[in-house]
């Protein structure tokens, strides 16, 4: 199947950012969605001191970029990304990535890979 459409969510800290667009950019990526998100892992996010009082914080602020894709092969986007991203510490991030049944741009009604 050619026009297999997939979706990747990558969750990662807000430096990585501009070098991760970059990445994207060079490898033929055009469409993104960009948010600033909270988020925990394993760590449970860390501990902060406040006045002498150890706090709890459970969120730590991270950003999340949304792809689609279909061209550009699945192997080819997660490498890009698993390389720009990787320090081998906790807190370089994770990868999901989901089957997309359709896209529709609603300007011209074009669906699934042409809409992309
Ligand atoms: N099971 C999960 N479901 C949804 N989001 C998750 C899940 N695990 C991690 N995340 C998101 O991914 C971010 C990074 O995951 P994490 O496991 O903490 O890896 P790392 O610490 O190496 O960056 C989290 O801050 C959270 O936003
Ligand atoms: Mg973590």
């Amino acid at each position: 199947m050619n026009d297999k459409i997939t979706k990747i969510d990558i969750i990662t800290s807000e430096t990585k950012l501009d070098d991760l667009i970059d990445g994207l950019d060079k490898i033929g990526i055009t469409g993104m969605t960009v948010s600033n998100v909270q988020g925990c892992g394993m760590q449970k996010g860390h501990k902060e001191y406040y006045r002498g009082t150890e706090l709890d914080v459970k969120l730590l602020p991270k950003v999340k970029i949304e792809i689609v894709i279909c061209s550009i092969p699945v192997d080819t986007v997660l490498a890009t990304i698993k390389s720009i991203l990787h320090t081998g510490k906790i807190g370089d991030g994770k990868i999901f990535v989901y089957d997309v049944s359709n896209v529709i741009r609603v300007s011209d009604f074009a669906e699934g890979k042409a809409a992309l």
